[in-house]
Formats: C-alpha cells, structure tokens, sequence
C-alpha cells in the first residue's frame, strides 16, 4: 500500500497512541493540531455512530484529508448500559478520569453484577463517502482501580476471562483483544482492500 495521509481527529493522546500502533505502516496521521483545529471536536450526537460521523465530518471539511474519528464508551449491565455516550463526562464536563473512575466504583458499590463492555465505533469520511467500523470487548468492573497502563477507565475494566485490569496488562495484550483493535482491524482490511 503506498503511504496515505489521513487526519485522525482526536486530542485524546491515549486513543491516538493506541490507534497508531494498531493501523498498518502505509498509513501516515495527522494531527486536527496541524489544521489549527481544537483537541475537543463537538460530540453533541446521541449515539457511538453519530459523535463518531460528526467529528470525521467536520475533521474532512476543515482538512480536505480523509478523516478518522473514534467515538468509544464503556457500557455496564448493572447501570442499564449506563454512562455509555457520556463516558466521558460521567463524572462533569472536564473530562476527569479519576473522578470518571471514582464515581464508576461508587454506582457500583454493593453491586454484584459486575458485567460490562467497551464500545468503539470509527468512522472514515473522504470524498467516497462515509464507512462505519465497530469494534467490542467484553468484560467487568473490578471492585477497585489497578494498574497504570492505558488511559481512561482502564484500571477497572478487566477484560473476559482475565482477573487483571486494562490498567495493569501490557499495552500488546490489550491491544489484542480491545474494541478499539477490532474496529482498527476491520478498517485497516477495508482501506487495503480498496487499493
Ligand atoms: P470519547 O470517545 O472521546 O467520547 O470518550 C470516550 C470515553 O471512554 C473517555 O472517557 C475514555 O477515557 C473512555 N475510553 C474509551 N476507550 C477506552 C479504553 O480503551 N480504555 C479506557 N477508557 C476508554
């Protein structure tokens, strides 16, 4: 595949090591920094696939590149799927994983259903069109935080079958089972296949 320029619009610098990492070699990202655009494109959508669209959209517009956009959460059986869209801003608008992890294990406490999963889904925009590539992982909330790998909600989210958290297993492992990998993988097949 001869080296591609996509602009990847976040300013989630875990998301964007992570996706890195995972997209083939041939593809080369910018930064919405190198189109002076802000870290925090709006998520005003309802669904993964709305906030997912909206930010690519906007990214291809402003950049004239192809545009890939994330739009992730974390749903758990216990809270009805809950903070889902607003994961986020679970805990306030600033955005704070701590306070994100902290309120989490609170809604929890007492609980015994642990279940949860974590959702990805991108969205590629260019001039083609627009694709959609989904991704999930399947898992629980440990009864507290573990490990400082990863970002976000990782130190409680223990992936199926395992006892440890995101927080505390190597980047590559995650990366081999996460739902960002699965949505990453099924784009990386679609982008190669088009060539
Ligand atoms: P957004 O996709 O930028 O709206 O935010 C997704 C939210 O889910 C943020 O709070 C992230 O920290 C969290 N999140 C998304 N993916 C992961 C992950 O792989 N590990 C831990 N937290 C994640």
């Amino acid at each position: 595949m001869p080296p591609m320029l996509y602009l990847l619009c976040t300013g989630n610098p875990g998301k964007a090591k992570e996706l890195r990492a995972l997209l083939p070699p041939g593809i080369e990202l910018a930064t919405l920094a190198d189109f002076n655009l802000p870290k925090d494109l709006p998520e005003t959508g309802r669904t993964f696939t709305e906030n997912a669209l909206q930010k690519a959209r906007l990214g291809h517009l402003k950049s004239g590149l192809p545009a890939i956009a994330d739009d992730s959460g974390l749903e758990v059986e216990a809270l009805d799927g809950a903070p889902g869209v607003d994961t986020a801003f679970y805990a306030g608008p600033e955005k704070d994983d701590k306070a994100n992890v902290a309120k989490l294990l609170g809604a929890l406490r007492g609980e015994a259903d642990r279940r949860a999963r974590f959702r990805t889904v991108i969205a590629l925009v260019d001039e083609d069109g627009e694709h959609l590539f989904e991704g999930e992982v399947q898992g629980r909330i440990a009864m507290e935080a573990r490990g400082t790998n990863g970002f976000g909600y990782d130190p409680v989210f223990m992936p199926e079958s395992s006892e440890f958290t995101f927080g505390e297993l190597p980047a590559e492992t995650k990366n081999a089972i996460s739902h960002r990998s699965h949505a990453v993988w099924k784009l990386a097949r679609f982008l190669a296949e088009r060539e």
